[in-house]
């Protein structure tokens, strides 16, 4: 019997333009999406490739790999790795890369066919099982997770991950119910934090920083990206681009941080007797953080709270 799947949303890639003018793409170059998606801006890259360049992408998410794997077969230029970008270099290694990378780019956070499919669990507004991993077959899913966890880890979760001022009255309600019937689906959590909830935000439903909170951390997602950006750099050719967009705070943040610390070079104290041009800084920042015009939010509301960053490697 043929197997009815849902309809797949599209995923509209993000500030599409400004991170490929970003990449200043060399066409016989060699350049990684790490976070591949549904390849809108890997397509993106490609046509600016001329038969010499390379596009490696990589995701956690086979559904992603599934589309990337047909792309490869259309495009020998392009090939895929399902992988967290945190082990890029591992692949860009396997390759004989090292060094000779000319662009990354990462898209950070959850792409639409993820959120629009109520069985991958990741949104409050679809019923459907409770699980938000990217890759369902590793790792533990959110259920797990909030049948097993520590009360107090959970609201620690809760409130630093989702910036969720009641992640404590949230975590405990949590606790109580799963003393009679554990959490399964995301309408029973997502109604638990309603009520649970004293106070509302406008225009933003009560669940929104628990569901938040939760995906990154069942996904790993602030350490990954850590580990993702010290890798590219490292993997990065002299005068290669690091192209980074982030959904919210705490992943612009990091970025932000990231980029800032390796613009300053060495972390010598402030008395030492050294000039600011000797302090080896490994990158230069490539201009200010770049937000989505009206026009793409007219288009595409998803991309409100996008920023892009940039560095390009000095040594
Ligand atoms: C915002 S979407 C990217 C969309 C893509 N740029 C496009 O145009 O279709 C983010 C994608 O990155 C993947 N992802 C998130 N974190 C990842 C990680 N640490 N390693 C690999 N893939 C990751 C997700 O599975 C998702 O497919």
């Amino acid at each position: 019997m043929t197997q009815i799947l849902p309809l797949q949303s599209a995923h509209l890639p993000v500030l599409i333009n400004e991170a490929i003018e970003a990449l200043a793409i060399t066409s016989s170059g060699i350049y990684i999406d790490g976070t591949f998606g549904r390849g809108g801006h890997a397509r993106a890259v490609l046509d600016l490739l001329s038969a010499d360049g390379q596009l490696l992408g990589l995701d956690k998410d086979p559904e992603a790999i599934a589309t990337g794997d047909a792309l490869s077969e259309e495009d020998g230029r392009f090939s895929i790795a399902q992988c967290s970008f945190a082990e890029m270099s591992a692949e860009i290694t396997a390759r004989d890369w090292v060094g000779e990378v000319n662009g990354v780019l990462l898209d950070l956070g959850v792409s639409s066919p993820q959120l629009d499919v109520a069985e991958r669990g990741f949104s409050f507004q679809k019923d459907g099982p409770l699980d938000m991993r990217m890759d369902r077959t590793s790792g533990i899913s959110a259920a797990q997770w909030l049948a097993t966890a520590e009360e107090d880890d959970i609201a620690n979760i809760i409130k630093t991950l989702g910036e969720e001022r009641y992640g404590k009255r949230i975590a405990r309600a949590i606790v109580e119910q799963r003393e009679t019937a554990p959490l399964t689906t995301t309408r029973e959590l997502a109604i638990l934090v309603d009520k649970a909830s004293p106070s509302r935000e406008k225009y933003k439903h009560p669940a929104t920083r628990t569901f938040q909170a939760i995906r990154i951390h069942i996904n790993n997602e602030l350490e990954d990206i850590k580990q993702g950006l010290v890798q590219a750099l490292d993997m990065l050719a002299v005068g290669g681009r690091l192209v980074v967009i982030s959904f919210h705070s705490l992943e612009d943040r990091i970025v932000k941080r990231f980029f800032r610390d390796e613009a300053l070079g060495d972390d010598l104290p402030s008395h030492f007797p050294i000039r600011a041009n000797e302090l080896n800084p490994r990158v230069r920042l490539v201009g200010k953080a770049i937000k989505a015009s009206d026009a793409e939010l007219e288009m595409n509301p998803r991309a409100r709270s996008a920023v892009l960053r940039v560095v390009e490697k000095l040594a």
